[in-house]
């Protein structure tokens, strides 16, 4: 067994920030990215949803990994390697591992995340529970950095896995060119699996984005409190509310913060000033829901295609295999 980690973080991220909030906030309507919800607070806070009555995929995603993840390990021609793109603490990737122990075929993991304390926790966590295995950690922006995953594989087939639905955060024609990325890194016997959601009934998709009890609501508020401490703002939390709504045409949750008032916002680090009218709507988020045929499509042109689907019994959540198009 080995450990090694590569670190390949921007040199200042602050900058890059900067950059972001900036354009976002001159363009209209006003958009943030969703890169920068997960501070320590809003970490804690998504983790909470995930426990939620309401939001079901993280718990669907578990449920067809726990049931299906033989299935889907042998579907995937037994992989030597798992690649895992966010990583984070790998607790539903155990699921795999343990297939690929079973199948015999397990040799390394490659966790890919943005955070360096993680990754080094998983790693060294992970080669006490799989006796032999060799984890080879990447730290960094996987929309940016993705090329610097290993691209041999002497040991056998591997399995490049992006779960928790996240590709359905990216715009169509993001979305197009991260898949298209991924196929410059697959050979003919590898496999991308992909965690996606499913179009369901909007009042569900709404509750899972909107709960009662308002966590969600404070999780997409807590953005503003990042960029209060991060860029000198003086965003008032309680002057937004938390906005999701089902988009039928492009059957996506679009999620936002509503300005409750005719409000000025100051951010001191970009010397910028921001007016808000009453009532203007400033997206957090997009989230999209797939159907099969949605989703090959998606495929379509990325040098990418659909080779297995994986469902939970209720069909909330799919997971696919894919693999180059021949
Ligand atoms: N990426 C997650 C999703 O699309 C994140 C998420 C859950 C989220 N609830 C949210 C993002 C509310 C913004 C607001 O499911």
């Amino acid at each position: 067994m080995t450990i090694a980690i590569d670190v390949h973080l921007p040199a200042d991220q602050a900058v890059a920030m900067e950059h972001d909030v900036r354009e976002g906030l001159a363009a209209s309507p006003k958009e943030l990215s969703p890169k920068y919800f997960y501070d320590e607070r809003g970490s804690q806070l998504f983790e909470a949803i995930t426990e939620l009555e309401e939001y079901y995929p993280t718990r669907r995603e578990r449920q067809i990994l726990v049931e299906r993840a033989a299935e889907i390990v042998a579907a995937a021609g037994n992989p030597a390697t798992l690649i895992e793109l966010g990583s984070g603490s790998a607790s539903k990737t155990r699921h795999l591992l343990d297939a690929m122990r079973d199948a015999g075929s397990l040799r390394t993991y490659v966790p890919v995340d943005i955070s360096e304390e993680i990754t080094r926790e998983t790693a060294a966590a992970l080669v006490e529970e799989y006796p032999g295995l060799d984890v080879h950690g990447l730290v960094c922006d996987f929309e940016a950095h993705l090329e610097r995953t290993p691209t041999t594989s002497e040991a056998g087939p591997r399995l490049i896995a992006f779960l928790g639905g996240t590709v359905g955060n990216l715009y169509p024609d993001e979305r197009a060119a991260f898949l298209t990325r991924i196929a410059g890194l697959l050979d003919p016997d590898d496999r991308l699996l992909l965690g996606t959601d499913l179009v369901k009934d909007p009042g569900r998709l709404e509750l899972a984005y909107d709960d009662p009890a308002g966590v969600t609501a404070e999780f997409n508020k807590n953005v503003l409190c990042v960029l209060n401490r991060e860029l000198g703002g003086d965003f008032d939390p309680e002057a937004f509310v938390h906005v999701a709504r089902w988009d039928v045409e492009h059957e996506w949750i679009d999620i936002g913060l509503r300005s409750l008032v005719d409000q000025d916002v100051r951010l001191g680090s970009l010397d910028l000033t921001v007016h808000f009218d009453d009532g203007e709507l400033m997206r957090t988020e997009i989230s999209t829901k797939f159907t099969r045929p949605r989703l090959e499509e998606s495929y379509a042109g990325t040098g990418l295609t659909m080779a297995d689907w994986f469902t939970d019994p209720a069909e909330d959540y799919a997971l696919s295999l894919a693999r180059l198009a021949r």
